[in-house]
């Protein structure tokens, strides 16, 4: 049994409180899905009322700590402060706001401008992936590696597509794509950039690219990939991954392949 450091335990306990609420508001969406309207609204409700959680129980425990939200709440507080949380209360809304059992809570811990550890939970899994810098990667109590494929033939790679209104270049996702696909065993667009990288960091997915992305998505997933030994590199080259929340995360074997591929299309 691994002992939980006590900053992933904070981040563990906000989680599952904000997770319950989720859980339950996602049993009442699929009652939703026939009304005229449809759940939007609803779901928008659930986002701002979790994040309201996860910032009540990090800034308890954690009261020094600056807080950065996906969810504009009119309380984000970095100003000035060594720390930060970095949280996206509802990673895959749209799989939320359809039904689709995908979606996760994503927590960051920052530290003079580096990401130190990180925390995805999944509450219809229940499954939690953690990390701290120097620790390891988690899954719940289980170690987590990336994958060990080195022939991007069999490889399993996943990415996020633009969609209306995403800060996506359209065109250019298209040529990474075009790059990509004939090249190895699948792409995968499951819907949560934290969870492709919990999924990265687990085995499951033995790449991720995407660009366009909040800092939220990706903050926790980078220090996970990073701890389970995967490498995480700017989709731009001299870039930071995590600031510009444009990325490129792998396994050890494939990724100055995936790397090449990505960026000269
Ligand atoms: C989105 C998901 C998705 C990614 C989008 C994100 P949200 O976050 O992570 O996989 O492709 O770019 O905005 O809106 O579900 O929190
Ligand atoms: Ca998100």
């Amino acid at each position: 049994m691994v002992m939980r450091p006590a900053l992933i335990n904070v981040m563990a306990k906000a989680a599952e409180k904000a997770g319950k609420g989720l859980s339950r508001d996602f049993g009442e969406v699929e009652h939703l899905q026939v009304s005229r309207k449809g759940p939007a609204d609803f779901v928008s409700n659930a986002d701002i009322k979790a994040q309201k959680i996860l910032r009540e129980e990090l800034t308890k425990a954690r009261p020094t700590f600056g807080f950065l939200g996906e969810e504009d709440d009119g309380e984000a507080d970095t100003s000035g402060k060594a720390e930060r949380w970095i949280i996206d209360p509802l990673d895959g809304t749209t799989n939320f706001l359809h039904g689709v059992p995908h979606w996760c809570i994503s927590i960051a811990a920052e530290k003079a401008g580096e990401v130190i550890a990180g925390l995805i939970y999944n509450p219809i899994t229940d499954e939690t992936f953690w990390a701290e810098r120097g620790l390891g990667a988690y899954c719940s109590n289980k170690r987590l590696r990336v994958s060990g494929r080195k022939d991007l033939s069999e490889c399993l790679i996943a990415t996020g597509l633009p969609f209306k209104g995403s800060k996506k270049n359209d065109a250019k996702v298209m040529k990474e794509l075009a790059a990509v696909m004939p090249k190895v065993a699948g792409i995968r667009r499951a819907g949560s950039a934290a969870l492709d990288m919990a999924y990265v960091a687990a085995g499951r997915f033995d790449g991720y690219w995407e660009e366009g992305l909040g800092i939220w998505d990706i903050a926790a997933g980078y220090i996970i990939v990073k701890e389970a030994g995967g490498f995480v590199s700017p989709m731009v080259k001299g870039g930071n991954p995590v600031k510009d929340a444009a990325l490129i995360a792998t396994n050890a074997e494939i990724h100055d392949k995936i790397v090449k591929l990505v960026r000269a299309a």
